[in-house]
């Protein structure tokens, strides 16, 4: 009891940390521009003052670092020391303490003006690491100079439009569409040829949407809020969107504007990496589904909060499916499989079936659970 309270209240204090310490880099980058914008306004005294105490409050943080003992301070603070250790474990914003270089940069901007070009893949490297929520910032992002206005309302268009995504800026090695889908067409940029995707079944390992619903509907479960961790393009929410049921999408940008072309084709894109809290609060999905992004790639450990995170948003009676989840033989056995027990979910569905390029014995599963009433 008395450690997990204080367990907490380490947390706690560490998540005020972070936040003073986005602050100050803020503060540090506001008070000391190469050149200061002339348009700027002036920031008033008293903001110019709570920074200063910021400030020092950080610095006496930075203080307790054991790495940083050389200091002559003859204070002694009564914070104990592991609060840093134990921030740099965490998995909250604490590690963008390990990457102070990527977060300066990301902080180096000129405020109220136009962001700098590298904005959005700097952040995406910051929150890939752990550090999120990122800071922020007051410039204005990047557009692309001649959208068209004329956007789809139909998830599966013929194509998505170019125009609309800023291919410069960033570290694509295509800057269209159409070079997307000749470089590998199951990146899933050509909506036409997507709409297969989650409606036919060649296999025990598929579950087609409209098998998906069919179970649910007889199980009287509605189907009509989901989200879709790691969910590429889009696909399976463009799918759904077609049952009339609401998903969002968790997609990073490696490599391609996988997040554009989500909102291209009307739907919710999340800006999420796997290993962060999912930004929904506690049981109100029906459906969370867990596509190729999660694998056996993602550390066990990793998994589990990911799988126990997903049980958290939800509600009881709603699904869990892991689509296609593949891992060696014998870790699914000792393992994965395990792992997934201990949600105690209901398997409405557990399918295995040997992996077609398989080197190394890999099997894929794909499982439908569901979630049970409150223990
Ligand atoms: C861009 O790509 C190069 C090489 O592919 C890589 O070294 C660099 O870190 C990338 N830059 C960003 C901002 O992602
Ligand atoms: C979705 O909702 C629309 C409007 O309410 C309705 O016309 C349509 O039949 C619904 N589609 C499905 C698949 O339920």
């Amino acid at each position: 009891m008395g450690f997990t309270m204080g367990l907490n209240l380490l947390l706690l204090l560490a998540m005020v940390a972070t936040n003073i310490l986005s602050l100050y880099h803020l503060s540090s980058t506001l008070q000391t521009p190469k050149k200061p914008p002339t348009t700027a306004p002036l920031v008033p005294d008293h903001l110019i003052q709570q920074l200063h105490t910021i400030r020092a409050t950080i610095n006496q943080l930075t203080r307790l670092q054991p790495t940083t003992t050389s200091t002559t301070t003859t204070t002694k603070s009564t914070t104990p020391p592991d609060l840093l250790l134990h921030s740099r474990l965490s998995p909250i914003a604490s590690s963008c303490h390990n990457h102070a270089d990527l977060l300066h940069k990301y902080m180096t901007y000129t405020p109220y003006s136009l962001c700098p070009p590298d904005s959005d893949s700097i952040a995406e490297s910051l929150i890939l690491r752990g550090c999120h929520p990122l800071p922020r910032r007051r410039c204005f992002s990047r557009t692309p100079p001649k959208p068209t206005s004329s956007l789809p309302h139909n998830p599966f268009p013929s194509s998505l439009p170019d125009q609309n995504v800023l291919w410069s800026s960033k570290n694509y090695s295509c800057s269209s569409f159409s070079c997307l889908i000749r470089s590998n067409p199951k990146l899933g940029f050509d909506p036409s040829r997507e709409i297969q995707r989650f409606t036919s079944y060649t296999n025990e390992l598929d579950l087609p949407i409209p098998q998906l619903l069919q179970i649910a509907n007889s199980a009287n479960s509605a189907l009509r809020l989901g989200l879709d961790i790691g969910g590429g393009t889009g696909t399976f929410a463009a799918t759904m969107k077609l049952h009339n049921v609401t998903v969002v999408t968790t997609t990073m940008n490696l490599g391609a504007p996988y997040n554009e072309a989500v909102a291209l084709r009307g739907l919710v894109p999340l800006h999420v990496p796997l290993q962060q809290r999912l930004p929904v609060f506690d049981g109100v999905l029906d459906l969370v589904r867990c596509g190729h992004a999660v694998n056996r790639w993602i550390p066990a450990a990793a998994l589990e909060f990911l799988l126990f995170d997903a049980d958290r948003v939800l509600r009881s009676g709603g699904y869990l499916w892991l689509d296609h989840f593949f891992s060696k033989s014998v870790d699914l056995d000792k393992v994965y499989g395990p792992l997934i027990g201990k949600l105690g979910y209901k398997k409405v569905k557990w399918a295995t079936g040997s992996k077609a390029d398989s080197k190394y014995g890999e099997v894929y599963l794909t499982a439908l659970l569901q979630k049970p009433g409150s223990k």
